[in-house]
């Protein structure tokens, strides 16, 4: 039974997996159709609301369906956000006495709120002599008018010959634009005598059709009823009204490398496109891919030596030649050593020499200036950096938005402290709470320094790495404000303070839980996990310790500061210059080797566990808890844990804990195995408080604890006896 439940869970962990990456067994097609994510057929192919079914057993070719619908798709556009669908005209026809038959369709293309009309490439058109027809819609079906939106339109013919073909103004036809915002439409007929015309227009057709397919001659008088035209939908996300909702939305779409968030043209919501430069499917990951615009001469001229880069291209003349390579063909520069060889003369190469120690002063001179100017440049590479694609749901603030955030920078917010400034605490214009890092060059001396370009570098790193990450342990970065010689900057505020002050700084009577705590572990695990393992690259935290853990308003960890971390391509491990981190929690391999890896990260994270199990500080009496051996840690662990775990369990957690601080970085496990391992540690404390010891929890436990036998046998001299030295 245990075993089951395990592989159910495991089962919905790749299911959720799936859905996020869309990356399981999707058809990706019904029949002539191409279904891109975020549509799709199959369950976990599509995101919410963008279902298509696809007819397998209609006798001929498949045919696809807008979610549970009866209105077909015959195409699907992600740049434009629109999809073409197929639907019956309506229509009503005549004999003498008046009318005869009638068909009113009536449709609503809100399915899921997906959808709306598209107004700018349909038309409203009618057919037919002597007739007016409204379109109605926006049904709210109260009143004898149930509709906001009546349109309508009137043709006439005074003979057949009076129709021209290909014009649709009013003669035997009629079209009109009509608004955005639409999603629902019927047609209403009014009735003219017909009993003239019945010989060459005995019907009278509305339809709203792509106005790009639909060009009237005057066969169309005649048409079949029973007929379909194509029209246009405009299809966006419409849970949030603009991208800037969208951007703090927990499903924000646009997440992927290179993919930017459009607003939806018609009425609120958002799309996703790829950023200039690439092209693709901006909803999967790495589904915008680098145009090599070298290969596309037509679009994209260059007469001399092309260069594809990431989203844009170079195009340069070759040595020896000059000229605009974009414009017209370089041409060669003058051959200056033939100028040189006929002028020879002693006079000219006294001159030459000159001319020689000249450049060379002025090159000298013209570093320098270049080195200053970087520096003074520095908030302009910021800036430009903050604008590219990468981080381009960065907000900047004014210096003013943030004073006025903070009343000025006022004493009383100051919500934090650290070595280089203070973290105030902020109300933006729009009522969001944020938290504003403000870094102070206290000393004069140092602006312009190499510590004043460290915190800068510092800074960079923070904003690259944080613009990288959507995660909900993961504080979130809004913004910055770059009017101060270091830049500030502003994330959300998690006002719960850190896991730090909550684990030490408890009131001797109101205990933590066992269950509040694993909670916590397995929450930051989570996170540095997703770090660990996020998507092309990987992020080191560097420095994890429980006071860089913050505990928002539901009591939810979130990691944070992120200024000794490292991006780096997965399986990569960094040499750095200088060991960043914090005396108890800092890995001593890493220390020795300076090279920073992932299971630097699982070594910090381990002492956190610790100091969660124990409520001990990571330097405790002296001695940091890593170094401590298993029966010193199961000595001191927290009374009231243990009361409500048991020793079978802390045990277990105790050995995890070992585990991540061993000294072999191979025998640490990953932050997935280690989030995994706490989950099912609450699993079991959750079982153990519902009912007494049954066998299945016994043999839960066992098995539990069996993982570690190998680690106890082998491990525990070598792991247990760690010489930290820090
Ligand atoms: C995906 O589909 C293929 C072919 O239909 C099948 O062989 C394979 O087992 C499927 N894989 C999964 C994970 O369903
Ligand atoms: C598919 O189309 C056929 C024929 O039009 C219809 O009878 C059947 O109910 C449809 N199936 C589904 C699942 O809609
Ligand atoms: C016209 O059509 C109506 C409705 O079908 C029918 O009742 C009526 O008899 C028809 N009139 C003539 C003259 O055919
Ligand atoms: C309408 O056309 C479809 C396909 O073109 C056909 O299957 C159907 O039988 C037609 N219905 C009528 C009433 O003529
Ligand atoms: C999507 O991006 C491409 C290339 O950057 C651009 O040409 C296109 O107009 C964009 N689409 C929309 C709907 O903005």
């Amino acid at each position: 039974m245990s075993r089951s439940r395990e592989m159910i869970l495991s089962i919905l962990l790749t299911l959720a997996a799936a859905v996020h990456t869309a990356s399981q067994n999707c058809s990706g097609r019904c029949g002539q159709v191409v279904i891109p994510y975020p549509f799709g057929v199959e369950p976990g192919c599509f995101r919410d609301g963008f279902a298509i079914t696809c007819n397998r057993s209609t006798g001929g070719s498949p045919r696809a369906f807008l979610g549970a619908s009866d209105i077909e798709v015959t195409e699907i556009s992600l740049p434009q956000g629109q999809v073409r669908v197929q639907v019956p005209i309506a229509w009503q026809c005549y004999n003498e006495s008046g009318t005869e038959s009638i068909s009113l369709p009536e449709i609503n293309y809100n399915i899921n709120g997906v959808y709306k009309i598209s107004n700018d490439r349909n038309k409203f058109t009618i057919i037919g002599c002597n007739s007016l027809v409204y379109l109605q819609s926006q049904k709210d079906g109260s009143g004898s008018y149930p509709f906001n939106y009546y349109i309508g339109c009137l043709s006439y013919c005074r003979d057949v010959t009076s129709v021209i073909n290909g014009a649709c103004d009013g003669i035997g036809c009629c079209q009109s634009s009509f608004p955005a915002k639409l999603s629902d439409s019927s047609f209403l007929f009014k009735d003219y005598s017909h009993s003239s015309i019945l010989d060459f227009s005995p019907c009278t057709y509305a339809f709203i059709v792509d106005h790009d397919y639909f060009s009237f001659s005057a066969a169309n008088l005649m048409m079949d009823k029973n007929t379909s035209m194509p029209l246009w939908l405009d299809w966006a996300f419409r849970a949030v009204a603009t991208c800037d909702d969208a951007e703090r939305s927990t499903n924000y779409a646009c997440r992927s490398e290179n993919s930017v968030c459009i607003n939806s043209r018609n009425d609120a919501g958002y799309l996703c496109n790829c950023s200039q430069g690439y092209q693709g499917n901006p909803y999967i990951d790495k589904g915008c891919q680098d145009i090599d615009e070298c290969t596309l001469p037509e679009k994209y001229p260059c007469y001399g030596v092309c260069t594809n880069l990431p989203g844009s291209y170079r195009c340069a003349c070759r040595s020896g030649e000059r000229g605009h390579p974009l414009a017209a063909p370089c041409i060669p520069n003058t051959p200056f050593a033939v100028k040189v060889i006929a002028g020879i003369s002693s006079a000219f190469l006294a001159a030459l020499a000159l001319i020689l120690v000249l450049l060379v002063l002025q090159k000298r001179r013209l570093t320098m200036e270049k080195e200053k100017l970087s520096r003074e440049n520095f908030d302009w590479i910021l800036y430009k950096k903050m604008m590219s694609r990468q981080v381009h749901r960065m907000r900047i603030f004014s210096l003013q938005d943030l004073q006025r955030a903070t009343d000025n920078f006022h004493e009383g917010g100051v919500v934090g402290r650290g070595g280089h400034g203070r973290v105030y605490k902020g109300i933006l214009e729009d009522d969001r709470v944020v938290a504003i890092k403000r870094t102070v060059v206290t000393d004069e001396r140092q602006s312009g320094t190499v510590s004043e370009f460290r915190q800068k570098e510092e800074f960079l790193n923070e904003i690259d790495i944080l613009s990288q990450i959507n995660h909900k342990n993961v504080v979130r970065l809004f913004g910055c404000c770059l009017e101060e010689e270091i830049p500030m900057l502003v994330y959300e505020f998690v006002p719960n303070g850190t896991l730090s002050d909550f684990i030490h700084k408890q009131d001797p009577g109101s205990a933590i839980s066992l269950d509040i705590r694993l909670k916590l572990a397995a929450e930051s695990a989570e996170a540095l996990a997703h770090l660990h393992s996020s998507t092309s690259h990987t992020i080191i935290h560097g420095d994890v310790k429980s006071s860089n853990i913050l505990l928002d308003e539901n009591m939810m960890a979130k990691v944070a500061d992120f200024g000794a971390s490292t991006l780096m391509l997965t399986d990569e491990t960094k040499t750095v210059s200088f060991v960043q981190g914090t005396p108890g929690y800092i890995d001593p391999v890493y220390c020795e080797t300076r090279r920073l890896t992932k299971k630097t990260d699982v070594f910090s994270f381990g002492v956190v566990l610790l100091e969660l199990v124990t409520g001990k500080k990571a330097i405790w009496d002296g001695e940091p808890l890593a170094l401590m051996n298993r029966q010193h840690l199961l000595d001191i662990l927290d009374e009231q844990v243990v009361e409500e775990g048991g020793t079978d369990l802390l045990g277990t957690v105790v050995d995890l804990a070992i585990q991540c601080v061993c000294r072999q970085q191979e025998e640490r496990p990953t932050m997935k195995r280690v989030a995994e391992k706490l989950q099912k540690f609450r699993k079991l404390l959750r079982k153990q408080r519902g009912q007494s010891c049954s066998d299945d929890m016994a043999s839960l436990l066992t098995h539990a604890t069996n993982s570690f036998t190998h680690y106890h046998s082998l491990g525990s001299q070598r792991c247990s006896k760690l010489d930290l030295k820090s």
